[in-house]
């Protein structure tokens, strides 16, 4: 029998293998995320040599650039936001791969030239007819993109051809179906590849080796022993100039839905019966499906949202979230959600998942919690002892790490208790940087590996726990609606109360 030691996650293997020669096709490639996330992870990637030497790239937006300005763009990209060009040799070979392409997404004859223009491409590089599809434009555009190349024939070989729809893929659940209905439409789940960043992190890539290459914390993971869940992924950053997505998005669409999700999936799921993609993806929809809010009449008592106002962040002063550029003055989108979920199955039953998200929060911190009931009968019991519940932490990032939180005696001659922490820390005993998230999915999406991808009844099932309260909050609704917490706090007094009204409170962090 392989151990899952000796065979840590089929994915980690693949991940030293190297792709096909392809051609990596990027539309919106002028925006943001390609210059400052994309290419510096391929570049990474180059560096690692663990790219095809034909590797190619064409990037695709409606500007006029020519290749020689696109390359001076990337290479910005890779100076700026990436960990440099190393040798400037390898810089040079990578940007001779590197080609522009101006079209417009919704211009049929911009496929048909772009599907001659990559057959051209194939005999200078050497690429065999082998294409990603990299959708990094505004979601609305999403399903034109892909009926489009469906229609030019550009995803007709299911060998040879893939999609990468960065997300949020839909924005709710009938736009989800709508979108998956497209996939069947123009190829086969098998070719699309629906990025989750969170799932290209190591630590998140662990939650399943640490769960199920461990014998002692598995028979703990259920509501026997588990008091609660919590999930927290605080972030510092505000708006960032990106009101005109983030506006009709707001926290539960841009982190809840997909990210958020991610990790809950990850934390409550079954064990897989294999370690191929389908069945972990299988597991995640199985958990899914079995989630609600906590209460459905009762809205207020499962969900609460807040919007930053103004407030001091490391000794500055950071604007109201309606004050940020191109956000509306009168804008009741969340930038904070905290969730009450539970699980109709037999291992968490009357368990409460809580997850909260924020921006502009005192500190940028991504954890899973699983706070452990009481002990049954405490016999230390004087007025001044205190005993805490057993608190496993797994620290996303950053600071990436387990720990174990338990109670000791204090040294002396009376008896006191301390909560003390066992604690792993990946820097200590592995002593490198993680793999950046993008540069591992882009290679994983190569070699045609999903299993860090999102299926497409996988992000359905997500919506659809979503969709009260989405249905709820989309509402227009009067400004003073939405309760309100200061920039540098950890979001709105009502959430507090969420966890109050069980005897709870979240986690001081
Ligand atoms: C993105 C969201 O998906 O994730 C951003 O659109 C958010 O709003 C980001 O800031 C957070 O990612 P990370 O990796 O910094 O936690």
């Amino acid at each position: 029998m392989v151990s899952l030691i000796e065979n840590p996650l089929r994915v980690g293997l693949q991940q030293d293998r190297v792709p096909e020669p392809q051609i990596l096709v990027i539309f919106g490639a002028s925006g943001d995320l390609t210059q400052r996330k994309l290419i510096p992870a391929i570049y990474q990637m180059k560096l690692e040599r663990r790219l095809p030497p034909e590797l190619t790239i064409v990037g695709v937006a409606r500007r006029e650039w020519s290749d020689d300005y696109f390359r001076e763009q990337m290479r910005e990209g890779v100076e700026n936001f990436g960990g440099g060009l190393g040798r400037e040799e390898i810089w040079d070979d990578f940007a001779r791969g590197l080609f522009y392409f101006s079209a417009d997404i919704d211009k049929q004859d911009d496929y048909l030239r772009l599907k001659a223009y990559l057959q051209d491409l194939d005999e200078k590089r050497g690429t065999r007819g082998n294409r990603v599809f990299y959708l990094a434009v505004a979601p609305r555009f999403f399903g034109e993109a892909m009926q489009q190349l469906g229609a030019a024939g550009m995803l007709a070989d299911p060998a040879k051809h893939r999609l990468v729809i960065e997300k949020p893929f839909g924005k709710d659940l009938s736009s989800a179906q709508a979108l998956n209905q497209i996939v069947r439409n123009i190829g086969t789940e098998k070719q699309v590849y629906r990025i989750d960043h969170y799932l290209g992190k190591e630590t998140v890539q662990n939650l399943m080796v640490f769960r199920f290459a461990n014998a002692i914390f598995e028979p703990l993971w259920n509501r026997q022993y588990v008091d609660h869940v919590q999930i927290t992924v605080a972030e510092t950053v505000g708006l960032e100039g990106r009101a005109g997505y983030y506006e009709t998005s707001g926290a539960l669409r841009d982190m809840v839905q997909n990210h958020l999700m991610q990790l809950f999936s990850l934390t409550a799921m079954e064990p897989p019966n294999s370690l191929d993609a389908d069945s972990i993806r299988n597991e995640k929809v199985k958990v899914l499906q079995a989630t609600h809010l906590a209460s459905i009449e009762h809205l207020e008592q499962s969900a609460i949202r807040g919007q930053y106002t103004a407030g001091w962040m490391g000794g500055k002063q950071v604007p109201a979230y309606r004050s940020e550029d191109g956000a509306s003055p009168e804008s009741t989108t969340p930038t904070y959600a905290a969730l009450k979920l539970y699980i109709d199955n037999w291992r968490w039953k009357d368990v409460p998942f809580y997850m909260r998200t924020g921006k502009r929060m005192p500190k940028k911190i991504t954890e899973i919690a699983i706070q452990f009931k009481d002990v049954p009968f405490l016999m230390f019991q004087s007025a001044s002892q205190q005993v805490n519940p057993n608190v496993l932490v797994m620290r996303i990032q950053p600071n990436e790490g387990i720990a174990l939180r338990f109670e000791v005696k204090t040294p002396g001659n009376s008896l006191r208790t301390r909560s003390v922490d066992m604690d792993f820390r990946y820097e200590t005993a592995f002593g490198r940087a993680n793999t950046d998230a993008y540069s591992r999915l882009l290679v994983d999406c190569m070699l045609g590996d999903q299993t860090l991808f999102t299926r497409g009844d996988e992000v359905e099932a997500s919506w659809r726990i979503l969709t009260p309260l989405l249905n709820l909050w989309d509402a227009p609704a009067p400004p003073d609606s939405i309760p309100m917490y200061e920039a540098g706090t950890w979001g709105p007094i009502e959430a507090e109360l969420l966890l109050n009204r069980d005897g709870r409170r979240w986690r001081r962090l």
